[in-house]
């Protein structure tokens, strides 16, 4: 899959930009705010529907203005394929694909998939158990649409539960036969859930172990991502039932699969507390590079890999091996970005690749080759 073409109106810093993409390998250079982030931002756009960094749509326009558009040419498998995302002040997110309008979110996630690096996945390692869920959820997502529509039916069914619980305590009455009923639901969906992250965690592991020893080289650490769930050994209804006279007095549903977890160690104990910061990095980056993997075998497609100041996280050996996998065709398309212009034409040339570098400047895009 390649994005052949890139457009953006009042998106962000962007008020207009209109950038061709041929070769496979793409850069974006400039000083730091110059909106290199951003860029890879709305290709994530395209895909996810949503920016990665910014959830509030509002905050996405570019100051002072209306709305925001983005426009993507895509290419997959033969086919020529246009999507467009916009957004107008007040108004409903707006998904086109070619010039057909109202796919839904759930429908269009997972056609044209990225994977991105960036410096906020560290938050994954040090932040509550939702960023886990949610990089779990998000990679499934993109694989079975099914998986989402259930998350969706779960979450709100789990408000409605916990709405009831609340006017419960209120009332000062239960009505068994109303919870019951909210409670099958919300164990259908659960029950789903739960499978599904059971078993993609066990496919993902040796993948995501694959990659940490490339990278690394390092036989002695040993790293590893375990699922933790309530639902492990029990059956969701039993366990919701059991669980009733607590839920009822804390008003909100104790047990269930929004308080799972993906607990991830080095040599047996958690990461976040004896890992180094250049063992955090690598984990990080082989977690997304097991992602990458498992879309490009589950779709037989590659996803675009979004870089984002990749190169600022890792030793010269780490590098080394990144660009390694680079040079053997093991990605598509990429985009990469870096405020250091000659370390990235310096990592390139050393490991033989071409690459279209896009250098911002005052708003306007200097375009170069890098030739070897
Ligand atoms: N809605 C918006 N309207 C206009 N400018 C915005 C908007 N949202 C963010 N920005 C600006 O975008 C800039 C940040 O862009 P971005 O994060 O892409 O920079 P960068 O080139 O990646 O920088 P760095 O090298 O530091 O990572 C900031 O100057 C910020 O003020
Ligand atoms: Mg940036």
């Amino acid at each position: 899959m390649f994005l052949q073409k890139l457009r953006l109106y009042n998106f962000k810093n962007h008020e207009e930009a209109s950038l061709i993409f041929e070769g496979k390998i793409n850069c974006f250079l400039g000083r730091n705010g110059s909106g290199k982030t951003n860029l890879l931002d709305a290709i994530y756009y395209l895909s996810f529907t949503k920016s990665a960094i910014n959830p509030y749509d509002l905050q996405n326009i570019n100051y002072g203005q209306a709305g925001f558009l983005i426009k993507g040419d895509f290419k997959v498998e033969d086919k020529q394929k246009e999507v467009v995302c916009s957004y107008q002040q007040g108004e409903k997110k707006v998904i086109r694909e070619d010039e057909q309008e109202g796919s839904r979110f759930s429908e269009h996630v997972g056609k044209y998939p990225v994977v991105l690096i960036a410096p906020q996945d560290i938050e994954l390692i040090w932040d509550g158990s939702e960023l886990r869920r949610r990089f779990f959820d998000s990679l499934i997502s993109q694989l079975d649409r099914f998986y989402l529509e259930n998350l969706i039916t779960y979450n709100h069914q789990l408000k409605q539960r916990n709405s009831l619980l609340r006017a419960f305590a209120e009332q000062g009455k239960v009505d068994s036969d109303l919870l019951e009923t909210y409670d099958t639901k919300l164990a259908e969906a659960g029950e789903y859930i739960h499978k599904v992250r059971k078993e993609l965690l066990i496919s993902f592991v040796p993948k995501f172990n694959k990659h940490y020893d490339f990278l690394v080289q390092e036989a002695k650490e040993k790293v590893d991502i375990q699922y933790k769930s309530d639902l492990t050994g029990a059956d969701f209804i039993s366990l919701l039932r059991k669980n009733r006279q607590r839920d009822l007095l804390l008003q909100r549903t104790t047990s269930g699969i929004h308080r799972d977890d993906f607990l991830f160690t080095l040599n047996e104990q958690e990461l976040k507390r004896v890992g180094s910061q250049g063992q955090q990095k690598s984990f990080l980056i082989s977690l997304k590079l097991a992602e990458f993997q498992t879309i490009a075998e589950k779709k037989n497609l590659k996803p675009i890999l979004l870089l984002d100041d990749i190169f600022d996280k890792l030793d010269d050996f780490r590098i080394h091996q990144l660009m390694m996998l680079v040079s053997q065709g093991t990605f598509g398309q990429m985009f990469i970005t870096d405020a250091r212009q000659g370390r990235s034409e310096q990592i390139l040339k050393e490991a033989g690749l071409n690459a279209r570098l896009f250098v911002l400047e005052n708003r306007t895009f200097k375009e170069e080759w890098l030739e070897i």
